[in-house]
Formats: structure tokens, C-alpha cells, sequence
């Protein structure tokens, strides 16, 4: 593994839904800069490929478990706290897309995604607050989509939203302990979640509404959420960072 800077060296990292797309890409990232990872994922085939494919020896630690069950949270910081003791950054990424319109969310599928992309947040972070050491740094995966309005996404985006407001309470409740807390809003980026929700056909007309002209990867967002657990970014707190080509924050096409 090739190691160019050592932002991370003797960190401890908490990278939950650790084993695919931008948990895999941000766990990959911090384990070069020196990091100790520990990733989560409901799937323990996947979690040992993820194990595999990262190649830290063990300064990987896998536990399998849903951010979305309370008892499984507990035995993930349990684990954490007999192996490393304390915990330098945690990457709440686990989340899960749902795009229905409005009138076709059932009530089943309102608690699965609030399950596990709002409360499960909510208790990821509230359960590794007693590991935090000062000075340690949350990065909140949200989304692009809690800042516009899409058709389909009024669910997911309302978790998203909700998520993005917790990272602004917790910077407040945790500043006192140096504990910085900020959110990341990916915009359409090329992980097997997108190729879940985005045909291959759909790709090209996606790609024209990103300015810059191209679709994210998992690492556009690994060096982000790795620049906000740094000290580079030890006075941004409380913030919303979109990684998404500029989607947001322009429209795309000629004016006139
Ligand atoms: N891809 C995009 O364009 C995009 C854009 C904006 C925001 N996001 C957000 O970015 C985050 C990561 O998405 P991704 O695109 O990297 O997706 P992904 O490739 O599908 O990865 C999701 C990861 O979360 C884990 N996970 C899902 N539900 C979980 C649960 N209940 N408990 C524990 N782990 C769970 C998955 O493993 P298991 O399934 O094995 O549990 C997997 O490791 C999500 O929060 C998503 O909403 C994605």
C-alpha cells in the first residue's frame, strides 16, 4: 500500500457501512494516511471482502452489525473499546436509497429507511460519544438532495435533511470537548448504490446536470471526508459540504 502522508498516524477511525462505495473508498484512504479502521456492514461475506480488498493486516477491525439495531451499535462500541480504547474520527456513512413518489411510500418502507438512515445515524453517533476523544471529528454522510427538491426523493431527502441538522446540534453540544461534527453532501456519485438507483442509460443525462461534466467517485468523496477528520479542517465545524461537481450550486446549460 502506498503511503504519501501520515495525516492519520496513530488515529483511530470508525467508518460504518464500511464495505462498499464511499465507506470502502474513505476506510482505504485513512488506513494509507496511517489511520487504525474499524468498518461495519450487515454482511459479513461482504465485510471480509471488504477485510481482504484493504489488505491493513490489523489495523482492520470488522464487526458486523446494522447501525439501525441498537443492541448491534452496543456490541460495535464494545468491540471498539476493548480493541483501540477510544476513537479520532467517525465516518457515519451506512445509508440506503429509496425513491418512490410520494404517494406510493408505504409505512414499511418509511420505517426501514428512517431506521436505518435517520435513527441509525442518530445512535451511531450518540453511542460512540463516550469514545470520542477531544479534539476527535464526526463527518455525517448526508446528500445533495436535502438541498433541492427532486421528484421520488421526498423520503430519503427528509432523511438526509434531518441528518445535515444533527451535525449542526452535535457540534454544539460536543464543541466544549474540541469535538468538531460536520455533514457531506454527495452529489451523484458512482458507487453500486447509483448503479442501484440509475440504470446505465440514465448516465449520460445525469452527467450533463453536473457543470464540471462528470459523474463523483467514491474517492472525490474519501478525500473530503478525510480533509474534515484532519486538523487541516480543525475550524470547520457545524457545516454542510457539498461533493457534487457544483450540482447544487448552479444550473447547468448555456444562459440567454
Ligand atoms: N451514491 C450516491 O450517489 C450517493 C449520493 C449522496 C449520498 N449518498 C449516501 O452515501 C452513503 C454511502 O452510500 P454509497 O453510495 O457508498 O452506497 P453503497 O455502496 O450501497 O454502500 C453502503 C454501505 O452501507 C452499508 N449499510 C447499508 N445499510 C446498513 C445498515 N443498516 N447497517 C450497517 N451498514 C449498512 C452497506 O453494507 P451492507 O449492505 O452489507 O450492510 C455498505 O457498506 C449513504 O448514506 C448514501 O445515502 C450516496
Amino acid at each position: 500500500m502506498t503511503r504519501t502522508l501520515s495525516r492519520f498516524d496513530g488515529k483511530i477511525a470508525l467508518v460504518t457501512g464500511g464495505t462498499s462505495g464511499m465507506g470502502l473508498a474513505t476506510a482505504r484512504r485513512l488506513l494509507a494516511e496511517g489511520a487504525q479502521v474499524v468498518i461495519t456492514g450487515r454482511d459479513q461475506a461482504r465485510l471480509d471482502a471488504a477485510v481482504a480488498d484493504l489488505a491493513g493486516g490489523d489495523r482492520v477491525l470488522a464487526v458486523r452489525g446494522d447501525v439501525g439495531n441498537l443492541a448491534d451499535l452496543d456490541a460495535l462500541t464494545e468491540a471498539i473499546r476493548e480493541r483501540h480504547g477510544r476513537l479520532d474520527l467517525v465516518f457515519a456513512n451506512a445509508g440506503i436509497a429509496s425513491f418512490h413518489p410520494v404517494e406510493q411510500v408505504t409505512e414499511a418502507e418509511f420505517d426501514r429507511v428512517v431506521d436505518i438512515n435517520f435513527k441509525g445515524l442518530f445512535f451511531t453517533v450518540q453511542k460512540t460519544v463516550p469514545l470520542l476523544a477531544d479534539h476527535a471529528s464526526v463527518v455525517i454522510n448526508a446528500s445533495w438532495t436535502l438541498h433541492r427538491g427532486m421528484p421520488g426523493a421526498s423520503l430519503y431527502a427528509a432523511t438526509k435533511a434531518a441528518v445535515h441538522n444533527l451535525a449542526r446540534t452535535f457540534a454544539a453540544e460536543l464543541g466544549h470537548r474540541g469535538i468538531r461534527v460536520n455533514s457531506v453532501s454527495p452529489g451523484y456519485i458512482t458507487t453500486p448504490m447509483f448503479h442501484e438507483v440509475l440504470q446505465p442509460h440514465e448516465h449520460a443525462a445525469v452527467a450533463a446536470k453536473v457543470v464540471i461534466g462528470r459523474l463523483g467517485t467514491a474517492e472525490d468523496v474519501a478525500d473530503v471526508v478525510a480533509f474534515l477528520g484532519s486538523d487541516e479542517a480543525s475550524y470547520v465545524n457545524g457545516q454542510d459540504l457539498a461533493i457534487d461537481g457544483g450540482l447544487v450550486a448552479t444550473i447547468s446549460g448555456h444562459s440567454g
